[in-house]
Protein backbone atom coordinates (compact mmCIF):
# COMPACT_ATOMS: atom_id res chain seq x y z
CA UNK A 1 0.00 0.00 0.00
CA UNK A 2 0.76 3.70 -0.64
CA UNK A 3 0.56 6.41 1.87
CA UNK A 4 0.53 6.06 5.36
CA UNK A 5 -1.40 3.80 7.87
CA UNK A 6 -3.27 5.58 10.68
CA UNK A 7 -3.14 3.02 13.70
CA UNK A 8 -6.20 3.54 16.33
CA UNK A 9 -4.73 2.36 19.88
CA UNK A 10 -5.84 1.16 22.75
CA UNK A 11 -4.04 1.54 26.01
CA UNK A 12 -5.30 -0.68 28.89
CA UNK A 13 -3.47 0.57 32.52
CA UNK A 14 -3.87 -2.03 34.62
CA UNK A 15 -2.32 -0.90 38.02
CA UNK A 16 -2.17 -2.05 41.69
CA UNK A 17 0.00 0.81 43.00
CA UNK A 18 -0.80 4.31 42.41
CA UNK A 19 2.22 5.14 40.34
CA UNK A 20 1.52 2.53 38.44
CA UNK A 21 -1.62 4.39 37.27
CA UNK A 22 0.25 6.09 34.55
CA UNK A 23 -1.19 9.51 33.57
CA UNK A 24 -2.64 10.53 30.11
CA UNK A 25 0.35 12.94 29.98
CA UNK A 26 2.59 9.74 30.03
CA UNK A 27 0.68 7.76 27.70
CA UNK A 28 0.52 10.66 25.13
CA UNK A 29 4.46 10.95 24.92
CA UNK A 30 4.70 7.43 24.04
CA UNK A 31 1.84 7.94 21.31
CA UNK A 32 4.49 11.14 19.75
CA UNK A 33 7.22 8.30 20.13
CA UNK A 34 5.93 5.91 18.02
CA UNK A 35 4.81 9.22 15.37
CA UNK A 36 8.47 9.75 15.34
CA UNK A 37 10.12 6.49 15.30
CA UNK A 38 7.66 4.57 12.87
CA UNK A 39 7.96 8.04 10.57
CA UNK A 40 11.85 8.03 10.71
CA UNK A 41 11.04 11.75 12.40
CA UNK A 42 13.01 10.84 15.68
CA UNK A 43 16.02 13.98 15.82
CA UNK A 44 18.39 10.78 16.95
CA UNK A 45 18.18 9.14 13.57
CA UNK A 46 21.01 12.02 13.11
CA UNK A 47 23.17 9.48 15.50
CA UNK A 48 22.70 6.83 13.17
CA UNK A 49 26.88 5.79 11.91
CA UNK A 50 27.34 7.26 8.09
CA UNK A 51 27.38 3.76 6.46
CA UNK A 52 23.89 2.91 8.04
CA UNK A 53 22.13 6.03 7.87
CA UNK A 54 20.96 5.65 4.06
CA UNK A 55 19.04 2.41 5.39
CA UNK A 56 16.90 4.39 7.97
CA UNK A 57 13.63 4.48 6.65
CA UNK A 58 9.92 6.20 7.07
CA UNK A 59 7.97 3.10 7.95
CA UNK A 60 4.95 5.31 7.18
CA UNK A 61 2.79 4.29 9.95
CA UNK A 62 1.10 6.39 11.99
CA UNK A 63 -0.87 5.59 15.86
CA UNK A 64 -3.72 7.74 17.76
CA UNK A 65 -5.81 7.18 20.79
CA UNK A 66 -8.65 5.52 19.67
CA UNK A 67 -11.57 8.21 19.69
CA UNK A 68 -14.82 5.39 19.87
CA UNK A 69 -14.97 2.38 21.69
CA UNK A 70 -16.00 -0.52 19.87
CA UNK A 71 -19.67 -0.01 20.47
CA UNK A 72 -19.37 3.28 18.82
CA UNK A 73 -19.11 5.34 21.51
CA UNK A 74 -16.70 8.50 21.99
CA UNK A 75 -13.63 7.39 23.98
CA UNK A 76 -10.34 9.14 24.92
CA UNK A 77 -8.37 5.58 24.23
CA UNK A 78 -7.61 5.05 27.37
CA UNK A 79 -9.24 2.71 29.73
CA UNK A 80 -7.91 2.30 33.58
CA UNK A 81 -8.25 -1.27 36.18
CA UNK A 82 -6.82 -1.64 39.29
CA UNK A 83 -5.27 -4.99 39.81
CA UNK A 84 -5.36 -7.17 42.78
CA UNK A 85 -2.13 -9.03 40.65
CA UNK A 86 0.93 -7.13 42.03
CA UNK A 87 3.16 -8.09 39.11
CA UNK A 88 2.34 -9.83 35.65
CA UNK A 89 4.31 -12.00 33.49
CA UNK A 90 4.42 -12.86 29.86
CA UNK A 91 1.25 -15.55 30.34
CA UNK A 92 -1.54 -12.86 28.91
CA UNK A 93 -2.79 -12.91 32.28
CA UNK A 94 -3.06 -9.09 31.96
CA UNK A 95 -5.33 -9.73 28.58
CA UNK A 96 -8.10 -10.75 30.41
CA UNK A 97 -10.49 -9.41 32.62
CA UNK A 98 -11.15 -12.94 34.28
CA UNK A 99 -7.28 -13.16 34.84
CA UNK A 100 -7.20 -9.95 36.94
CA UNK A 101 -6.11 -7.84 33.39
CA UNK A 102 -8.51 -6.18 30.89
CA UNK A 103 -10.06 -7.76 27.74
CA UNK A 104 -8.60 -6.68 24.19
CA UNK A 105 -10.65 -4.61 22.30
CA UNK A 106 -11.50 -6.00 18.38
CA UNK A 107 -7.83 -6.75 17.32
CA UNK A 108 -8.37 -6.58 13.79
CA UNK A 109 -9.34 -3.02 14.14
CA UNK A 110 -7.25 -1.81 17.09
CA UNK A 111 -4.00 -1.93 18.35
CA UNK A 112 -3.96 -3.07 21.86
CA UNK A 113 -1.37 -1.44 24.13
CA UNK A 114 -1.39 -3.04 28.07
CA UNK A 115 0.81 -1.26 30.51
CA UNK A 116 1.27 -2.31 33.70
CA UNK A 117 3.97 -4.07 36.15
CA UNK A 118 6.12 -7.03 34.84
CA UNK A 119 7.83 -9.34 37.01
CA UNK A 120 11.79 -10.73 36.00
CA UNK A 121 13.13 -7.55 34.40
CA UNK A 122 10.48 -7.99 31.35
CA UNK A 123 10.22 -4.54 29.73
CA UNK A 124 7.56 -5.74 26.94
CA UNK A 125 6.52 -8.22 24.84
CA UNK A 126 4.15 -8.60 21.84
CA UNK A 127 2.21 -10.97 19.84
CA UNK A 128 3.39 -11.56 16.52
CA UNK A 129 0.17 -11.55 13.45
CA UNK A 130 -1.93 -14.55 13.13
CA UNK A 131 -2.54 -15.48 16.92
CA UNK A 132 -5.92 -15.29 18.51
CA UNK A 133 -7.43 -12.31 18.37
CA UNK A 134 -8.02 -11.90 22.54
CA UNK A 135 -4.36 -12.00 23.05
CA UNK A 136 -3.04 -9.86 20.22
CA UNK A 137 -1.26 -6.65 21.07
CA UNK A 138 1.29 -5.71 23.02
CA UNK A 139 2.86 -5.38 26.71
CA UNK A 140 4.78 -2.79 28.51
CA UNK A 141 6.13 -2.49 31.88
CA UNK A 142 4.82 0.75 33.18
CA UNK A 143 7.96 2.33 33.81
CA UNK A 144 9.37 1.60 30.56
CA UNK A 145 6.44 3.35 28.74
CA UNK A 146 6.68 6.91 27.78
CA UNK A 147 9.05 9.85 28.13
CA UNK A 148 7.77 11.53 31.40
CA UNK A 149 6.10 10.19 34.55
CA UNK A 150 7.53 7.24 36.04
CA UNK A 151 9.50 6.58 33.04
CA UNK A 152 13.08 5.08 34.18
CA UNK A 153 16.20 5.65 32.93
CA UNK A 154 17.92 3.46 30.51
CA UNK A 155 14.19 3.10 29.32
CA UNK A 156 13.03 6.01 29.42
CA UNK A 157 12.41 6.94 25.60
CA UNK A 158 9.54 4.84 24.32
CA UNK A 159 11.56 2.26 22.51
CA UNK A 160 9.99 -0.54 24.60
CA UNK A 161 6.76 -0.17 22.71
CA UNK A 162 8.57 0.50 19.36
CA UNK A 163 10.49 -2.50 19.34
CA UNK A 164 7.40 -4.19 20.68
CA UNK A 165 5.25 -3.16 17.98
CA UNK A 166 7.80 -3.78 15.67
CA UNK A 167 6.95 -7.67 16.61
CA UNK A 168 3.31 -7.21 15.86
CA UNK A 169 4.28 -5.77 12.75
CA UNK A 170 5.98 -9.13 12.02
CA UNK A 171 9.36 -8.23 12.33
CA UNK A 172 11.89 -10.47 13.72
CA UNK A 173 14.92 -9.44 16.28
CA UNK A 174 17.75 -8.10 14.46
CA UNK A 175 20.37 -11.03 15.69
CA UNK A 176 17.61 -13.98 14.02
CA UNK A 177 16.95 -15.42 17.63
CA UNK A 178 19.47 -17.71 17.23
CA UNK A 179 21.73 -17.54 20.39
CA UNK A 180 24.81 -16.02 19.13
CA UNK A 181 25.27 -17.82 16.27
CA UNK A 182 25.66 -16.68 12.72
CA UNK A 183 22.64 -18.66 10.96
CA UNK A 184 19.91 -16.92 12.40
CA UNK A 185 18.12 -14.20 10.08
CA UNK A 186 15.73 -11.44 10.91
CA UNK A 187 13.91 -12.23 7.21
CA UNK A 188 15.41 -8.87 6.10
CA UNK A 189 17.92 -8.78 3.05
CA UNK A 190 19.55 -4.57 4.42
CA UNK A 191 19.94 -5.60 7.89
CA UNK A 192 23.86 -6.86 8.61
CA UNK A 193 23.77 -10.66 9.56
CA UNK A 194 24.79 -10.49 13.42
CA UNK A 195 25.73 -13.04 16.06
CA UNK A 196 23.86 -11.92 19.58
CA UNK A 197 21.93 -9.41 21.21
CA UNK A 198 23.44 -6.04 21.64
CA UNK A 199 22.57 -4.14 25.20
CA UNK A 200 23.48 -0.95 26.77
CA UNK A 201 25.30 1.79 24.49
CA UNK A 202 27.83 -0.11 22.37
CA UNK A 203 30.33 1.58 20.45
CA UNK A 204 30.49 1.18 16.43
CA UNK A 205 31.54 -0.78 15.01
CA UNK A 206 30.98 -3.96 16.76
CA UNK A 207 31.67 -6.66 14.78
CA UNK A 208 30.47 -10.34 14.43
CA UNK A 209 29.27 -13.06 12.39
CA UNK A 210 32.11 -11.45 9.52
CA UNK A 211 29.49 -8.51 9.39
CA UNK A 212 32.89 -6.10 9.27
CA UNK A 213 34.00 -3.49 8.32
CA UNK A 214 30.46 -1.66 9.79
CA UNK A 215 29.46 -4.67 12.14
CA UNK A 216 26.18 -5.07 13.57
CA UNK A 217 22.92 -2.70 13.32
CA UNK A 218 22.89 -2.28 17.23
CA UNK A 219 21.30 0.81 16.73
CA UNK A 220 18.03 -0.55 14.99
CA UNK A 221 15.30 -0.78 17.31
CA UNK A 222 14.98 -4.37 17.21
CA UNK A 223 17.94 -4.91 18.80
CA UNK A 224 18.07 -5.00 22.58
CA UNK A 225 20.41 -1.95 23.39
CA UNK A 226 19.15 1.14 25.46
CA UNK A 227 16.61 3.19 24.21
CA UNK A 228 19.10 6.32 24.01
CA UNK A 229 20.84 3.62 21.28
CA UNK A 230 18.02 2.47 19.22
CA UNK A 231 17.01 4.66 16.39
CA UNK A 232 15.87 2.90 13.28
CA UNK A 233 14.13 0.82 11.25
CA UNK A 234 15.47 -0.27 7.64
CA UNK A 235 13.61 0.07 4.01
CA UNK A 236 13.66 -3.76 4.21
CA UNK A 237 11.83 -3.69 7.93
CA UNK A 238 9.36 -0.77 6.40
CA UNK A 239 8.47 -3.38 3.38
CA UNK A 240 8.46 -6.06 6.20
CA UNK A 241 5.65 -4.20 8.14
CA UNK A 242 3.90 -2.76 5.15
CA UNK A 243 3.31 -6.35 4.08
CA UNK A 244 1.90 -7.01 7.31
CA UNK A 245 -0.70 -4.36 7.16
CA UNK A 246 -0.97 -5.29 3.33
CA UNK A 247 -1.70 -8.96 4.41
CA UNK A 248 -2.69 -10.29 8.14
CA UNK A 249 -3.57 -6.89 9.81
CA UNK A 250 -5.17 -5.28 6.42
CA UNK A 251 -8.48 -4.66 8.68
CA UNK A 252 -5.90 -2.17 10.66
CA UNK A 253 -6.90 1.75 10.12
CA UNK A 254 -10.03 1.27 7.93
N1 LIG B 1 11.14 -7.69 25.16
C1 LIG B 1 12.36 -6.96 25.37
C2 LIG B 1 12.77 -7.10 26.84
O1 LIG B 1 11.91 -7.20 27.69
C3 LIG B 1 12.19 -5.50 25.01
C4 LIG B 1 13.45 -4.77 24.82
C5 LIG B 1 13.23 -3.31 24.53
N2 LIG B 1 14.47 -2.59 24.55
C6 LIG B 1 14.56 -1.29 24.89
N3 LIG B 1 15.71 -0.66 24.85
N4 LIG B 1 13.53 -0.61 25.27
O2 LIG B 1 13.95 -7.09 27.15
ZN1 LIG C 1 11.79 -8.36 21.07
CA1 LIG D 1 22.54 -14.48 14.95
Amino acid sequence: RSGITRIPVVVHVVWNTPVQNISDAQIRSQIDVLNRDFRRANPDVASTPAPFLPLAADSRVEFYLADSAPNGTPSSGIERRQATVASFSDNDAVKAAASGGMDAWPAARYLNIWVCQLGGGLLGYAQFPGGPAQTDGVVILCSAFGTVGSAAAPFNLGRTATHEIGHWLNLNHIWGDDGSGCSGTDNVADTPNQGGANTGVPGFPHVSCSNGPNGDMFMNYMDYVDDRAMVMFTAGQATRMQACLDGPRSQIGT
